[in-house]
């Protein structure tokens, strides 16, 4: 790792240590904690955020699709749809939604060029589509969302029937040591990321064709943790 990389790790590992700052409503805490890191969100997240290619993979979204991304960031993601043969062209739409001006300003530039694209400011607990999806993705967005329910509530609601939603993120597994959920709550709730183990009941309870798959992630810098996550894909019935 250069010299540079390394003071960028030490910038973003000092915003995360001092935690989510201060500020009158949710948008603005998230631009105030995620502005500092925005250049350098994405390779550090990239090491963080484990899942997100095999959650695209496992979703198998058909060409032509609408997707949305609640929860976008960076728009990091777009490099996984158009992993192997696929092209972002290849979609009807792609809407990218997120509350925090830093991090769309890079997903904008991301998605320069590509028409089929958009960029959207909005929150994700209300914002609808004019058109039904058939995919909705939240990758590490739920755990976010001061009301995680009402986001799933609005993520389902505008599927499409027979359209799939594909969620990664990190949780609390309900059969888990109660010491270590206590250690994984408190400490991602310093950055505002809400840990529960309601989340996999929630998505069960969705539709009865679905996947789950629970795992663990290394935490950079910290060898000897690895933080309980999830992969989850469900279909909406026909
Ligand atoms: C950990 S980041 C994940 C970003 C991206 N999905 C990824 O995988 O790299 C969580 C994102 O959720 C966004 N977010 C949190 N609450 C939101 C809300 N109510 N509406 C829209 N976006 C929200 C944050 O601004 C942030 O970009």
């Amino acid at each position: 790792m250069s010299r540079s990389d390394f003071s960028a790790d030490a910038r973003i590992v000092w915003r995360l240590l001092r935690g989510r700052p201060r500020g009158d409503s949710h948008a603005e805490r998230l631009e105030a904690f995620y502005a500092p890191q925005a250049a350098h969100y994405d390779a550090f997240r990239a090491r963080l955020l484990h899942g997100r290619a095999e959650l695209i993979t496992a979703l198998n979204i058909p060409a032509a699709a609408r997707i949305v991304e609640l929860g976008c960031g960076t728009g990091a993601n777009l490099e996984f749809l158009r992993a192997g043969k696929r092209s972002l062209a290849d979609y009807a739409a792609i809407q990218l939604v997120d509350l925090c001006p830093a991090l769309l300003a890079v997903a904008r530039r991301r998605a320069r060029g590509h028409a089929n694209v958009e960029v959207i400011e909005a929150d994700a607990q209300t914002w609808r589509p004019r058109h039904a999806a058939d995919c909705v993705i939240l990758s590490y967005a739920l755990s976010m969302m001061p009301d995680w329910r009402a986001t799933l509530g609005n993520a389902w609601d505008m599927l499409a029937p027979g359209g799939r939603l594909g969620i990664v993120d990190f949780h609390l597994p309900d059969n888990d040591a109660r010491i270590s959920n206590r250690f994984w709550r408190h400490w991602f709730a310093h950055d505002g990321v809400h840990l529960s183990e309601h989340y996999l009941p929630a998505l069960r309870a969705l539709s009865s064709n679905f996947f789950i798959q629970q795992r663990r992630a290394p935490i950079p810098y910290l060898p000897m943790l690895r933080a309980p996550y999830y992969l989850y894909v469900g279909h909406k019935p026909l």
